[in-house]
């Protein structure tokens, strides 16, 4: 393998490694990154455990012991390509090139919307990611609702009026979005037909906003008092999108005397226009 310019920062970092006596791990990512087929330091202590001195029960129990403790780990391409300097600094030791999330977004899309989750909001990815490698998918620290469960209350999420119901099993993110989304409590797009009639989403006239499933522009919370949770009242709902009020004073519109959802549903319905 050439040692081109870009890897003085890494050389330096080798030496500085020699000199501080750096764990094996560090030594490990280091060296790897300059030389192939450096081994690994987990099957370096595999092997010094001495299985073979080991009676048959206790290496039936080390394996399983193994099976469960090894984590397989999931790497992150840029590393395994050995794109260091993609994310370290080659002028500043031990600095990146870039803040998050921006050093992240130089490579992945910056997907915000409206609603932020709190981290990722802020833009402290690495709150929820490893960037070298993890034992779990997408690089997370920790494994399905227990990464949430690290930052929110078990027990208040458990008790809320909203959670009560659900099976345990329901994973946090078939609701919720991790990192943001365009409907209020950063909920994924299809969160609501978990609980509520998939109907709403299955006629052949589909209101702009409810395919869009932008369910939060006419509903607010759950802890609301309005009617159906309704963002306003009456036709100043519809109003707020269909601005031209005179529109809607022509005779099939009634003169405009009654309301909105008289003639049409708000969702969409298998009769053009909506109408009921
Ligand atoms: C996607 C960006 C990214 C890439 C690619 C990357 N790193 Fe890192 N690396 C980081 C971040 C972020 C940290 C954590 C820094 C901190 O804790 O402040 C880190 C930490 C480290 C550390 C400190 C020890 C540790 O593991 O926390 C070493 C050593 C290191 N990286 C070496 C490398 C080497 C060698 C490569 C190339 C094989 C590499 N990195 C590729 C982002 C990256
Ligand atoms: C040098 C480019 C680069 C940088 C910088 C980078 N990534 Fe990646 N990342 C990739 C590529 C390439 C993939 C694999 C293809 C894909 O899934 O898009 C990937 C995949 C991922 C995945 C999915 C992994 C999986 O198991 O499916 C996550 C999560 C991720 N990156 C998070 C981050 C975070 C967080 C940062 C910032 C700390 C970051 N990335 C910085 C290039 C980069
Ligand atoms: C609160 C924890 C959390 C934070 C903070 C976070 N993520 Fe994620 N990220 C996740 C989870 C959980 C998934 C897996 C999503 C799933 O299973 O539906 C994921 C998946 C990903 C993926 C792979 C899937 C995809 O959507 O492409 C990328 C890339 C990613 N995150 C990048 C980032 C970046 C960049 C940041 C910082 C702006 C960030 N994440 C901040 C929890 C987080
Ligand atoms: C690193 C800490 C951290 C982790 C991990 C984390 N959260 Fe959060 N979460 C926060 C913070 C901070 C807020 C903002 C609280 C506030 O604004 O009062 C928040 C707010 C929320 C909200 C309310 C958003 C709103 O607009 O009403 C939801 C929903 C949520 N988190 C779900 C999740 C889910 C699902 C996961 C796991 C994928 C998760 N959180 C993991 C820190 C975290
Ligand atoms: C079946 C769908 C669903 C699942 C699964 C789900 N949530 Fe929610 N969650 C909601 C809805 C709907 C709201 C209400 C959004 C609002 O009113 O802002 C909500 C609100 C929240 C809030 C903000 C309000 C509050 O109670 O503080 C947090 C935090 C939250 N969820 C975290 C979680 C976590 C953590 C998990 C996984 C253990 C989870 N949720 C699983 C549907 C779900
Ligand atoms: C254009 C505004 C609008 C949008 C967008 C919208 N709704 Fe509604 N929704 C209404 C109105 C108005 C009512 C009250 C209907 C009535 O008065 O009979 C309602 C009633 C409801 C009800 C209770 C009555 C019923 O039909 O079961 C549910 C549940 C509901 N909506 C869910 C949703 C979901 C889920 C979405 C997103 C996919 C959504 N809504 C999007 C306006 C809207
Ligand atoms: C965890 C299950 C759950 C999820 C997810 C959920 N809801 Fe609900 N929703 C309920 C329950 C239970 C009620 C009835 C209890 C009540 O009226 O407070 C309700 C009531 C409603 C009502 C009032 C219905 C009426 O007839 O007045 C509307 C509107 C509504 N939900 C919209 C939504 C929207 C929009 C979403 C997605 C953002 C959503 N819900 C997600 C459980 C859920
Ligand atoms: C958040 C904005 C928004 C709100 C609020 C809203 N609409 Fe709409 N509406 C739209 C969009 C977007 C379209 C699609 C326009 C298009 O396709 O040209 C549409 C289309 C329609 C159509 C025509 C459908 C067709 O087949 O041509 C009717 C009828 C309608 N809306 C009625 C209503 C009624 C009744 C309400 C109140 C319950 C309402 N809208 C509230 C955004 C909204
Ligand atoms: C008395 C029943 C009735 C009421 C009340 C009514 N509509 Fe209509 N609407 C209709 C009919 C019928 C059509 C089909 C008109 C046509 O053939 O041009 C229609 C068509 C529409 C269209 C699509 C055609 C266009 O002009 O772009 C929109 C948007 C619309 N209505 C919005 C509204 C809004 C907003 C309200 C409340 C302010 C409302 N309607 C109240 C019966 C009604």
């Amino acid at each position: 393998m050439a040692l081109g310019g870009r890897h003085i920062v890494l050389l330096l970092m080798l030496s500085l490694c020699g000199l501080l006596a750096c764990s094996p791990t560090v030594r490990y990512q280091v060296l790897s990154a300059l030389f192939d087929g450096v081994p690994p330091p987990a099957r370096k202590q595999q092997l010094t455990v001495g299985v073979d001195t080991l009676n048959q029960t206790d290496s039936a129990r080390l394996v399983a012991v193994m099976a469960v403790h090894t984590p397989r780990y999931q790497y992150h391409e840029p590393y395994v390509k050995k794109e260091c300097n993609k994310c370290h600094s080659e002028q500043h030791m031990g600095r990146m090139v870039a803040d998050e999330p921006q050093m992240c977004y130089n490579c992945h899309e910056n997907r915000t919307y409206h609603y932020k989750h709190g981290p990722a909001g802020a833009g402290y990815c690495s709150a929820c990611h490893e960037p070298h490698r993890s034992g779990y998918n997408n690089l997370l620290l920790g494994d399905g609702n227990n990464l949430c469960y690290s930052c929110h209350e078990q027990s208040a999420i458990a008790q809320d009026k909203l959670h009560r119901n659900q099976n345990p099993r329901t994973k946090c993110v078939d609701c919720h979005n991790a990192h943001s989304s365009d409907n209020y409590g950063v909920l994924q797009a299809g969160a609501c037909y978990s609980c509520h009639d998939k109907k709403i989403s299955q006629n052949k006239f589909m209101h702009g906003p409810v395919a869009g499933n932008y369910c939060a522009t006419c509903h607010q919370r759950h802890d609301s008092p309005a009617r159906h949770l309704l963002m306003a009242d009456g036709n100043n709902l519809c109003l707020g999108c269909h601005q031209d009020t005179r529109a809607y004073s022509t005779p099939e519109h009634n003169e405009g005397q009654k309301i909105c959802t008289d003639c049409h549903n708000p969702h969409g319905s298998d009769k053009e226009f909506m109408l009921d």
